[in-house]
């Protein structure tokens, strides 16, 4: 990673985020930045608060405390259509897919183009089909049911939508945790390409392996707080393992 990133000002900074869920401080007082073109993993243990982090990032729950910048503008009362509408997409687990419907339908999904009364069906699929074969994501078709397709290839969909969406910063909470090892890699190269492309990525996951193939940058957090953010090609896997677990400081 070249450090083009530290001049430019971050898409996203929050502030000194805090959020209780009754007498649970999940967190504690949080502080980072996201730039486009770069990869951030969060990165802790069960519990330590990642995915309350990218929620309150999303809009779906609300801090207690703290700030949160998008492109330099101060937010008030974010929720997930704001985000969305501010290009902050997230890729959720369950990834929230009609199953029963195509892919083109998904991508679509409350944003269908009209011709007169009706539905651009056709405009619906050339556009998708482009979409897809863009982002490089195979699939049979963009007519077939997306609960036939592997979950790759869904995870794959969930992003078409996502960009579609008008999404610059993607987030994703552990998207290969249901994967075996083509899919996963398949959705790493996916998520690689997407930076490169000029996409903010923010990935939180478990495998730390996967973590330094795609992430420029790692989020160590602990307990409600981040222990250090640092960047993947100065320190080792061990480091990390030390940080998450809190070894470095016995
Ligand atoms: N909706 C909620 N209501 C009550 N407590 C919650 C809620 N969501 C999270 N918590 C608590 O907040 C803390 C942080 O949870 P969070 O889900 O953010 O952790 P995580 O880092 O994503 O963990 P994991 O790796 O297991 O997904 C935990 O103690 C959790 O039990
Ligand atoms: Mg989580």
């Amino acid at each position: 990673m070249n450090d083009k990133s530290e001049r430019v000002s971050p898409f996203l900074k929050v502030e000194n985020i805090t959020k209780n869920f009754g007498n649970i401080e999940a967190l504690k007082g949080v502080s980072l930045e996201s730039h486009l073109g770069e990869v951030l993993a969060i990165v802790g243990d069960n519990g330590a608060g990642k995915s309350t982090l990218i929620k309150i990032i999303s809009g779906v729950f609300t801090q207690d405390h703290g700030e949160i910048w998008i492109n330099g503008e101060k937010q008030e009362n974010l929720n997930p259509k704001v985000c969305l509408s501010k290009g902050i997409s997230t890729v959720y687990q369950d990834l929230a897919l009609v199953n029963t419907r195509d892919a083109a339908y998904n991508i679509f999904l409350g944003r269908e183009p009209m011709k007169g009364l009706f539905i651009d069906k056709k405009r619906m699929y050339t556009e998708s089909k482009q979409l897809i074969q863009g982002l490089e994501v195979h699939i049979p078709s963009v007519k077939v049911p997306v609960g036939n397709l592997s979950g790759g290839q869904r995870q794959g969909v969930a992003v078409a939508r996502a960009i579609h969406q008008g999404g610059k910063l993607l987030i994703f909470d552990e998207p290969t945790a249901a994967m075996g090892l083509v899919e996963s890699s398949r959705v790493l190269k996916l998520i690689k390409r997407l930076a490169e492309d000029g996409y903010g990525i923010i990935i939180i996951s478990h495998n730390l392996q996967q973590v330094f193939q795609i992430a420029h940058k790692v989020c160590v957090m602990r307990q409600g707080r981040i222990v250090d953010i640092v960047k993947t090609d100065e320190l080792n896997m061990n480091d990390i393992v030390s940080m998450i677990t809190g070894a470095a400081d016995i």
